[in-house]
């Protein structure tokens, strides 16, 4: 595990991600804006004129379990691939109900009621993913959901995000917004 890297998604007119689609899942959606830029450098602000700018940082696991840690490890790829030049952000926030859930609670909702993993496994390895924590950020959203693909991955992509969407899992997510991207 490395250490959890703070990432800013700023969304206006400048940034190698141009926004292709802006859907509001669940909730309202968000400002328009035509490019997004990925700022892992905490170092670097994100620039003043953006149009909405979104904080996460990536954690430890929660609800992985040492078998699918190590599945997972043997089949996922890094971000950056050069042929991913499609990527999504999900923004996502969970209900009052799922954060009164405790820890065992949630995890038998997210991989025994729903096969998270299980599902997200499907597309492996050609989609690559991060999750970023920005509940105890205080950010608007509870969790940034980055994922990234190939041209060829995208019908893979939209079959296992509808099938995500139809678990138990989902009747806790109360705002959920689909940002699609191609490389610029
Ligand atoms: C969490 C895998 C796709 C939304 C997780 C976790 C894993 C995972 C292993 C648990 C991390 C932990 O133990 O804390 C995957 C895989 C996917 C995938 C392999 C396929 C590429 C998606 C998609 C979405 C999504 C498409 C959104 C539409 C989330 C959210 C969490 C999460 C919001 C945090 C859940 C929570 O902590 O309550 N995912 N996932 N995932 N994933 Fe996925």
């Amino acid at each position: 595990m490395t250490s959890p890297l703070p990432v800013a998604f700023a969304a206006g007119t400048s940034g190698i991600w141009q926004i292709e689609t802006v859907k509001a899942v669940i909730g309202d959606g968000l400002p328009a804006a035509t490019r997004l830029s990925v700022i892992e450098d905490v170092g670097r602000a994100a620039r003043a004129d953006c149009a909405w700018v979104l904080r996460g940082v990536t954690s430890n696991i929660r609800y992985t379990n040492r078998r699918e840690a190590d599945a997972l490890a043997s089949q996922q790829q890094g971000l950056h691939r050069p042929e991913a030049v499609r990527a999504a952000l999900i923004p996502i926030r969970k209900n009052a109900a799922w954060w009164a859930l405790t820890q065992d609670e949630r995890r038998a909702v997210f991989e025994e009621q729903s096969r998270h993993i299980g599902i997200g496994m499907t597309v492996l390895p050609g989609v690559s993913r991060r999750l970023h924590h920005a509940r105890d950020l205080g950010g608007p959203f509870d969790f940034l959901t980055w994922f990234e693909y190939a041209p060829a991955q995208a019908d893979a992509f939209e079959t296992m995000v509808a099938q995500l969407r139809a678990t138990p899992e989902w009747r806790y997510v109360d705002w959920e917004v689909d940002i699609r991207l191609t490389r610029a």
